[in-house]
């Protein structure tokens, strides 16, 4: 019964994603087949004349579903006179649809999806190509590639395409090193801001593929995190979600996560590309949002270096490598909440100054002041929680203001820096946050989508049908994996 239900939800999501255009039917179609016969794509079962493989005269008869679009005047008897073509060529109609064209008013396209050899295919597109205003074979031929206008497109802010790209944006800081404010508390220590600059200097000059620089810690520097990781140990087990509480651990194990010990971001960067597939970049300081987030886009973790001012180790005003490793990382090394990190970076990609911002806040108060519920209980994961005492007893405290999370209604509250949040917000589920944050993110102006390609770290823009078809590609071939599994399971339990 699960196994059903998974596959009834799976093809759900299917029609979903295909529901609009007509390549996207072809996979819808193909997913069709595969999920409810649970037999690969391209053979044919149904019909035994058309059965088995054979060859005539050095030509494969093998027949397989093909997809052909084709568009007609409107005109009295164009649909039979076109149809007969598949009859003569005894070539068998499983499916067609029709629909005005977009394109030319005077025409209608139809949809067909067939079941044909590769010679009859050809055959019956040269005829229907004599008959028809145009053919599109979508198995083979290439589709018009229908794109944005480049009106459309040319306001569109600069974004990274690929992960190394991010050299062009990690460095614009907006405050690091000496340029510390005169509230920060080592403001007037000469030799804390001496220290600061170097580890500027580090992240100004690291480029993407750099082993992350080793960072011989002070004995000053070890005892701040000393403190702040002792004292936020005691409150973990009462106040961290469970998927914070699994991970660290882990830490401790594989990146000398310890009292004594400041863990180095090269060896923690290993230990997330293992889990999930993130990585971390040294960074000299805050960076703007859009910057930060198009790092979350490539899976890639903007992290700082240099430690808090020993003065106060239990306040900081801005990120120090204590909220990295005791904050994010935990986090990262879940697989639920690394993709939605990652979906928040890729809707900001190429977005309007408003709609960065606006995912900017959406970030803040689930990544940095998120809380969830779990076995009825409050539980933080927001970084900015979990690397706070203060506030981390505040925030699961009576005195807190608890909304549940909702992108359209958290993304007009108001970020504030100093002191503890007015309000934090409440998510059932990562998955539940992403799903929500999914939505939302398809209400922010674009006029295309971007889809991550994990094999080349870059991202790709689907703003024509080309790219679309790409995609449409890739799926089939996850399809076709699916349903292979599937079948080894119904083999295997025989259901
Ligand atoms: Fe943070």
């Amino acid at each position: 019964n699960k196994l059903s239900s998974e596959v009834m939800c799976f093809s759900k999501t299917i029609k979903f994603l295909f529901s609009l255009d007509k390549w996207c039917i072809i996979a819808q179609n193909t997913a069709k087949s595969l999920l409810s016969t649970n037999r690969p794509s391209h053979k044919i079962d149904e019909n035994k004349d058309n059965k088995s493989s054979s060859w005539e005269n050095g030509r494969s008869l093998e027949k397989g579903r093909t997809a052909i679009a084709f568009s007609l005047k409107n005109e009295v008897g164009g649909l039979v006179k076109a149809l007969k073509l598949f009859q003569e060529n005894h070539v068998n109609l499983v499916h067609i649809e029709s629909r005005k064209s977009r394109r030319r008013g005077s025409e209608f396209e139809i949809f067909v999806d067939c079941d044909s050899s590769h010679e009859q295919l050809k055959e019956l597109t040269d005829l229907l190509r004599k008959h028809a205003a145009n053919v599109v074979d979508m198995d083979h031929d290439q589709p018009d590639n229908s794109s944005l206008p480049e009106e459309d497109t040319e306001d569109i802010p600069w974004f990274p395409k690929t992960i190394s790209d991010l050299d062009m944006c990690a460095n614009r800081v907006l405050m690091y090193g000496l340029d510390l404010d005169a509230d920060h508390p080592g403001f007037k220590d000469n030799v804390y801001r001496k220290r600061r600059k170097h580890f500027a200097d580090l992240a100004m000059s690291y480029k993407h593929g750099n082993p992350i620089p080793h960072i011989e810690f002070t004995e000053e520097e070890v005892k701040t995190w000393g403190v702040v990781y002792r004292e936020l140990n005691k409150l973990y087990p009462t106040h961290a979600c469970r998927e914070y509480l699994k991970n660290l651990p882990l830490l401790s194990k594989h990146c000398d996560y310890r009292e004594d010990n400041i863990p180095q971001l090269e060896d923690v960067s290993h230990f997330l590309r293992e889990r999930t597939g993130f990585i971390i970049r040294p960074v000299a300081g805050y960076l703007s949002p859009r910057d930060f987030l198009a790092g979350l886009a490539f899976r890639v973790f903007h992290c700082t270096q240099y430690v808090r001012h020993s003065s106060d180790p239990l306040y900081t005003p801005e990120p120090d490598t204590c909220h990295e490793l005791l904050g994010h990382v935990p986090l990262l090394a879940e697989p639920s909440f690394a993709q939605f990190s990652q979906e928040i970076g890729l809707a900001s990609l190429g977005a309007s100054d408003e709609s960065v911002q606006t995912l900017a806040t959406c970030y803040f108060f689930t990544v940095e002041f998120g809380l969830c519920k779990q076995e009825g209980k409050m539980r933080a994961y927001g970084a900015g929680l979990l690397s706070s005492i203060s506030e981390l007893k505040h925030a699961l405290s009576d005195n807190a203001k608890i909304m549940p999370f909702d992108p359209k209604v958290t993304c007009k509250q108001e970020c504030i820096i100093t002191t503890f949040q007015d309000v934090y917000f409440v998510s059932e589920s990562f998955e539940e946050a992403k799903v929500k944050m999914r939505e939302f993110a398809k209400t922010i102006k674009r006029p295309f989508t971007v889809r991550y390609n994990p094999y080349t770290h870059s991202v790709d823009v689907l703003k024509d049908t080309s790219s679309i078809n790409s995609m449409v590609e890739d799926l089939r071939h996850e399809l076709d994996i699916v349903a292979d599994a599937l079948q080894r399971l119904n083999k295997h339990y025989a259901v």
